[in-house]
């Protein structure tokens, strides 16, 4: 495929067909995303692949208390999850607020769920005294992360990155044997997408691309 078709085409699939995503093919996926970098090239992946209803489950459980509190921040105009702007949802609130079908049913029915966790022991975290939530560790597995999803559209499947259900990390912790120096990072339904790609909702590069300052002009395309 066309690199920039690539990316400008590989959207979040939360439903899938009944076509099995193979052992085979998944292996292919993850030998191709594994060239992703990683701070000082660690490599401090792992990823486990689910495919057992009862686990399936559990991941599920694990999602429902933070879409809910998704769902009932998005109701009242928020950003949900921010670390900025405090919510406006009290706990009552959140807890009357179903949580979204769509948010809970993909772990339960794609063909594979990979859960990708990192090795926190390996990756360098130049944020962690600042006054401020945590980002630099991301950039050691994420890249891995899209990967996966890039080499998953080139094999004609696809896939989303979900961080709900990590709210919950010790109960997926304890249901996925994951030692405590290890995060969660990304559970990932994956299978042949249900829908056919639609055009991707994007901000233009002029609206968040400026020279020299934050304030400054912007550049555009
Ligand atoms: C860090 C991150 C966390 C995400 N978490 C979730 C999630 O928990 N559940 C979910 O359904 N989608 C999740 N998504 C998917 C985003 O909603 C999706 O990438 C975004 O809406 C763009 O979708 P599109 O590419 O189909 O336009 C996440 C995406 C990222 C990058």
């Amino acid at each position: 495929m066309e690199l920039y078709d690539v990316m400008r085409t590989t959207f979040a699939a939360r439903e899938f067909t009944d076509d099995p995503l193979p052992d085979a093919t998944l292996a292919k996926i993850l030998d191709h995303a594994r060239f992703a970098p990683s701070g000082g090239n660690r490599q401090g992946w792992h990823v486990i692949v689910v495919r057992e209803r009862a686990t399936r489950e559990a991941l599920a459980a694990a999602t429902v208390p933070a879409a809910k509190r998704y769902a009932a921040q998005l109701k009242l105009g928020e950003s949900p999850w921010n670390t900025i702007v405090p919510t406006r949802a009290d706990a009552a609130t959140i807890e009357a607020t179903p949580a979204p079908e769509r948010l809970i049913e993909p772990v339960l029915k794609a063909p594979v769920v990979l859960v990708v966790c990192v090795d926190l022991r390996l990756v360098a975290s130049m944020d962690q005294d600042l006054d401020r939530v945590g980002v630099i560790s991301g950039a050691s597995i994420y890249p891995f992360v899209w990967n996966i999803l890039l080499a998953a559209r080139h094999e004609g499947f696809a896939g989303t990155i979900t961080t709900l259900a990590v709210a919950q990390e010790p109960a997926l912790r304890a249901a996925l044997g994951i030692p405590a120096h290890v995060a969660v990072c990304a559970v990932m339904p994956l299978g042949k997408p249900l829908k056919p790609l639609s055009r991707l909702k994007r901000k233009p590069v002029e609206q968040f691309a400026t020279r020299e300052r934050w304030d400054g002009p912007a550049l555009a395309p």
